[in-house]
């Protein structure tokens, strides 16, 4: 789906800005002097104050922090669920900072995967039908949203329990089905909110090896987490505390 965007945009293109396009894709995601302040009553929480931060192509950033440092909404941001108050926020090159809701939807839709720390499946869904969920808002058929959904289910081992319900499901299986969902639309960039944070030593480790799967496939990962499983994973982990970034590690034998 990526593929058709980048095709489109390349049409009508001179040669010397596609050269410069070119350049510019190993930088996925740039964020300018965002701020992000929510008002409460007559408080300002200032959630994020004045990030700059480029993330390559398939990197694998981890993001960790206090609670209350701005992580999620960090996410937030980069994923196009929220608007920032302040500043630019470009992702494959196109400014999602302006972007009205509907655009920003179908942006999104295409783009950024999302796994939750409370994996918010729909409860009257099956895990097969929580996976087609979003395959379906793309348009494609049922037989197709159904062949790719039993494919990732598999991929994340419950191939065996498509039928269920969340609610007949174990934590770990639930998050597995939401990592399944948030790879339906092969989106370059996968989301996640301390995903592990409910999960016991075991199921973390599993999830862990199926991050590093999708790391594989050569997707772009940002993560909120504090999990040394997936902070083993990272080519970066940036802290980050009262919305700002206070360190930046690279770990260059990833
Ligand atoms: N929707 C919101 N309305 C008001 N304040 C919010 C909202 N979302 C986050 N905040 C505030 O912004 C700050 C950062 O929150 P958050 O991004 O959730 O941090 P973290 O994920 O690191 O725990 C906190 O002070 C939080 O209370
Ligand atoms: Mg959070």
């Amino acid at each position: 789906m990526s593929d058709s965007i980048d095709k489109e945009k390349t049409q009508g293109e001179t040669e010397n800005e596609r050269s410069t396009a070119r350049i510019d894709t190993k930088i996925l995601i740039k964020l300018q002097n965002v701020v992000k302040d929510f008002e409460i009553g007559e408080f300002i929480v200032r959630a994020i104050d004045n990030i700059n931060l480029e993330i390559q192509e398939g990197e694998f950033l981890v993001i960790k922090g206090p609670s209350g440092a701005g992580k999620t909404t960090l996410l937030n941001l980069i994923g196009g669920l929220d608007t920032p108050t302040k500043g630019d926020i470009y992702s494959f090159g196109v400014l999602i900072s302006d972007m009205n809701q509907e655009s920003l939807t179908i942006f999104r839709l295409m783009n950024s995967g999302f796994v939750f720390q409370n994996y918010n499946l729909i409860s009257t869904l099956t895990a097969e039908e929580n996976v087609m969920f979003p395959i379906s808002l793309v348009g494609e058929s049922l037989s197709e949203q159904r062949s790719i959904a039993i494919s990732l289910l598999k991929k994340v081992g419950l191939a065996e329990r498509r039928e269920h319900l969340p609610f007949q499901l174990s934590a770990g299986e639930q998050q597995r089905v939401a990592i399944a969902r948030a790879l339906a639309n092969n989106p370059p960039i996968i989301l996640a909110d301390e995903p592990t944070a409910n999960l016991d030593k075991t199921t973390s480790a599993f999830i862990r090896d199926l991050f590093d799967e999708i790391k594989e496939m050569g997707k772009t990962i940002i993560i909120a987490t504090h999990d040394k499983y997936l902070l083993e994973l990272a080519d970066r982990i940036i802290d980050f505390q009262d919305g700002k970034i206070t360190n930046e590690t690279h770990q260059s034998e990833n």
